[in-house]
């Protein structure tokens, strides 16, 4: 037996919920951007090959990969005997707020979990899947591999029962995302936080994230956009990203409806409901955002799917 499994990218905290919300991305032209994992018997033990536009930026020890771990933590568990030879597909590049460990992590340990016969349920699986993330990131946080993992926007809920819920999104929106092509650690990025927030802060954050999920509900875009603002990171983490304050002006004037940081950044995204607008935003963001042949764009819808076996 032998499958490919294919995570698709995310956004972490979509600007109003830090830690609490994520979203996952499907470029609009029906291109792939995710890491693969394909998994396959072998004589021994764990063989690891990693390949990929974005393979050479990452530890050139296998064992190092995070991916490595996964499979020895798999067969360790399962106290498996046969060998599993994974190959990394790495689409994504490292530290670039498009949840680019998230990605392998998931894409891993779910190609495990099928290549074993389930081991483990849904919950169970995203919990290991935080956890191995978190070795990366620093810290265990969901907004990524949630929906990763499970697709759409995850509010997450971290309860004993749940890790996270799929909420309503708006269907008609268009992510416009911007990798500018730089690396940025995420653990760094969360160091620039304050350890303590005032009062009125907190009842900001409250007010804007719960009304956001209100809205999502209600499908009420207009209230949305008036609550998608970043009070918790974005005063903290904007001027850490070369470039991103001025592009965030300029993608107001240019009609977008509201603009953020993607995860710890340095990817922007952009939201808007016009296609024309999408493209024009784009098209700007190309021209002074994305250093040419190091950083990219695309203009996205979310991906419902999340992870899936693919042919
Ligand atoms: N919620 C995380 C952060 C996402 O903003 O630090 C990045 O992994």
């Amino acid at each position: 037996m032998s499958l490919t499994v294919y995570a698709p990218a995310s956004m972490g905290n979509v600007g109003v919920g830090y830690d609490l919300l994520g979203a996952a991305l499907a470029p609009i032209d029906g291109s792939l951007l995710g890491d693969k994992v394909s998994i396959a018997a072998s004589t021994s033990g764990v063989q690891l090959k990693v390949e990929g536009h974005w393979a050479d930026k990452l530890p050139p020890e296998p064992k190092e990969n995070i991916v490595y771990q996964c499979a020895l933590f798999f067969m360790e568990q399962l106290n498996k005997q046969d060998g599993v030879a994974l190959t990394l597909e790495k689409n994504l590049p490292v530290g670039s707020g498009l949840g680019s460990s998230a990605s392998s992590v998931v894409a891993a340990l779910y190609a495990l979990n099928e290549y074993f016969d389930r081991p483990y349920d849904k919950q169970a699986l995203l919990r290991l899947m935080g956890e191995f993330e978190g070795k990366i990131s620093g810290s265990v946080h969901y907004d990524n591999v949630a929906p990763c993992y499970l697709g759409g926007m995850q509010l997450m809920l971290d309860t004993q029962a749940k890790v996270c819920d799929s909420i309503p999104s708006f269907e008609n929106w268009y992510w416009v995302v911007a990798y500018p092509g730089i690396s940025l650690s995420t653990s760094k990025m969360r160091e620039l936080l304050p350890d303590h927030y005032d009062k009125s802060v907190a009842i900001d954050f409250g007010r804007n994230l719960s009304a956001f999920v209100h809205a999502s509900y209600q499908q009420d875009a207009e209230l949305a956009i008036s609550v998608l603002k970043d009070v918790m990171a974005e005063p903290y983490r904007a001027s850490a990203i070369p470039g991103y304050e001025l592009a965030r002006d300029a993608l107001d004037k240019l009609g977008m409806l509201s603009t953020g940081i993607s995860g710890s950044g340095p990817t922007l995204f952009s939201v808007t409901d016009s296609l024309e607008t999408a493209q024009a935003a784009q098209a700007w963001l190309d021209s002074n955002y994305v250093e040419q042949g190091l950083g990219f764009s695309h203009i996205c819808k979310l991906d419902a799917l999340g992870t899936r076996t693919i042919d």
